[in-house]
């Protein structure tokens, strides 16, 4: 449970998309926003959009790979903003690589940015927050996680051990006060253009909800999950794709199948 009037978030890849948003999110729901980001510029000028003063948000260049920048900066914000009371793991890459083409480090950058970054910067935050103090986690994974597609096993095999680090996290850290889950977004257009017109039209005949996800829509429910009115929700993974994992397009019921 998070009883600060201004709790302390900590978000990862904050400097654009996805993250931008959920440091937005939080810091309008008065949370100060740690905002970081292995792109320094990037989260300094989110930073200053929330905070000119640097008061309720500050920028830290964090790359989530790193055990040693993990814990320089997990100190820096406990000492320049309080105890983080909440930690979203969203920093993530997506490079397309066929399987027979795919270089080792490529396979190697994924896995360590998308999923070691997590359980790094889950063991700096649990380590600060243990009981009576709590805390609470959640990951950013993706509907790939659920849904294999061409040219992204790195990507989907990172996902899959996300949600489930998540579970063992839920499970490890509960007893500390630690409440963990995570969000699987489907395809979200976090800028004009990050979606090309083809490929946003393919997705759209297997979304039900008939339009491509927004950033805000991922970024409330990564609020919803750090209050208290999801308290007794953990270890979850809460799908944000307008229904796309639901079904096939155009799949219909056999209709021969009457008995
Ligand atoms: N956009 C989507 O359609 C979508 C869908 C499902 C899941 N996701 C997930 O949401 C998260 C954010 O995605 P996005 O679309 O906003 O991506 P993005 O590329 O727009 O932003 C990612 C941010 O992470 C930062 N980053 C990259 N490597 C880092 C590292 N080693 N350490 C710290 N920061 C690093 C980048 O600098 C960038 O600011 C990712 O985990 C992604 O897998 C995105």
């Amino acid at each position: 449970m998070i009883e600060r009037a201004h709790p302390v978030a900590l978000v990862t890849g904050a400097g654009r998309g996805l993250g931008r948003a959920i440091a937005g999110t939080l810091h309008a729901s008065r949370y100060k926003v740690a905002v970081t980001d292995i792109d320094e510029g990037a989260a300094v000028s989110v930073a200053r959009s929330l905070s000119a003063d640097g008061s309720t948000a500050r920028a830290y260049r964090l790359d989530v790979s790193s055990a040693r920048q993990v814990a320089d900066v997990f100190a820096s914000v406990a000492h320049d903003l309080g105890l983080p009371d909440a930690l979203v793991n969203n920093a993530g890459v997506y490079p397309n690589h066929s399987i027979l083409d795919m270089p080792e480090a490529a396979w190697d950058r994924v896995l360590d940015i998308n999923l070691k970054g997590p359980f790094l910067c889950s063991q700096a935050f649990g380590r600060m927050r243990l009981a009576p103090t709590g805390g609470v986690i959640v990951n950013v994974a993706s509907t790939a996680a659920f849904s294999a597609r061409v040219g992204a096993a790195h990507y989907s095999a990172s996902k899959a051990g996300l949600v489930m680090l998540t579970r063992s996290l839920a499970q490890e850290l509960g007893p500390h006060g630690i409440r963990v889950n995570a969000v699987a977004p489907g395809l979200v257009e976090v800028d004009e253009g990050h979606v090309s017109a083809e490929y946003k039209e393919m997705f759209l005949r297997m979304i039900p909800r008939g339009r491509i996800g927004r950033p805000e829509d991922v970024a409330r429910t990564v609020g919803f999950l750090l209050t208290d009115a999801s308290d007794y929700i953990n270890g979850e993974c809460i799908v944000v794709d307008g229904g796309f994992l639901t079904g096939r397009p155009l799949l219909r019921s056999n209709p021969g199948a009457e008995s």
